[in-house]
């Protein structure tokens, strides 16, 4: 049995709150907070979408949530600067830990980005930042038009990843993923970036916690 691994994009292995800088120049001291709100949401909508059967490319989603985060906080936001920021967007800045790890685990398990990205802005950001040449392979939700944590989606990842009659592990820090893909009978690590973070109680535990992804492999190893 050879696991698989699916590593989650956004929070995982790139950072959205790498924005912040980028926001400072239209938001000004409550950059971190358009932010983060720009991200809940972003998310939020892909869930309602999901739901609705309204199926967007996750652009639209990151789109939408940004022009309503610098609405709520009272900023006007000219299309031409919309769409610079969600340029900025497809070159957010990886994790430090991304790229050695991938490295060191590449050849070892087979190993995937799986993501509610499309294919063209996780090529972008993943080959930006030169996470590309370590993976295997991609995969988005695009393939269905649904999003994370759909169950066809994690579904999917397995026939994506040719993990059909193997182990398939996400590696997640959006803990929502980690209950989505372990409800669905995937494996799955939760990366607890931030100490303060919470797991919520849904009677459904990760499969490991690690801090960083510099854990993982040991992590992995100790699975079996
Ligand atoms: C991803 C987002 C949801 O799928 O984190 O990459």
């Amino acid at each position: 049995m050879t696991v698989h691994l699916a590593f989650d994009v956004y929070g995982t292995l790139v950072d959205p709150q790498g924005m912040v800088d980028h926001l400072a120049a239209d938001a000004g001291d409550q950059a971190a907070a358009v932010s983060q709100l720009w991200r809940q949401k972003q998310l939020e909508f892909a869930f309602r979408r999901g739901l609705m059967r309204l199926y967007e490319d996750f652009g639209v989603c990151t789109r939408q949530a940004l022009r309503y985060a610098m609405a709520s906080h009272g900023f006007d936001l000219e299309p031409a600067r919309e769409d610079e920021l969600l340029q900025a967007y497809l070159t957010l800045p990886a994790f430090a830990d991304a790229s050695p790890v991938l490295a060191s685990l590449n050849g070892v398990y087979p190993c995937y980005a799986f993501s509610n990205g499309s294919y063209p802005a996780l090529e972008k950001v993943l080959g930006h930042n030169r996470l590309l040449e370590h993976l295997d392979g991609l995969v988005s939700v695009d393939d269905i038009k649904s999003f994370k944590p759909d169950p066809a989606v994690y579904a999917h990842a397995r026939r994506a990843t040719g993990a059909m009659d193997q182990p398939l592990c996400l590696v997640s820090s959006n803990g929502w993923d980690v209950i989505g893909a372990r409800a669905s009978g995937l494996m799955a690590v939760w990366v607890q970036r931030d100490p303060d973070t919470v797991f919520e109680d849904w009677g459904i535990a990760p499969s490991a916690i690690i801090r960083s992804l510099q854990e993982l492999p040991d992590t992995l190893a100790s699975l079996g």
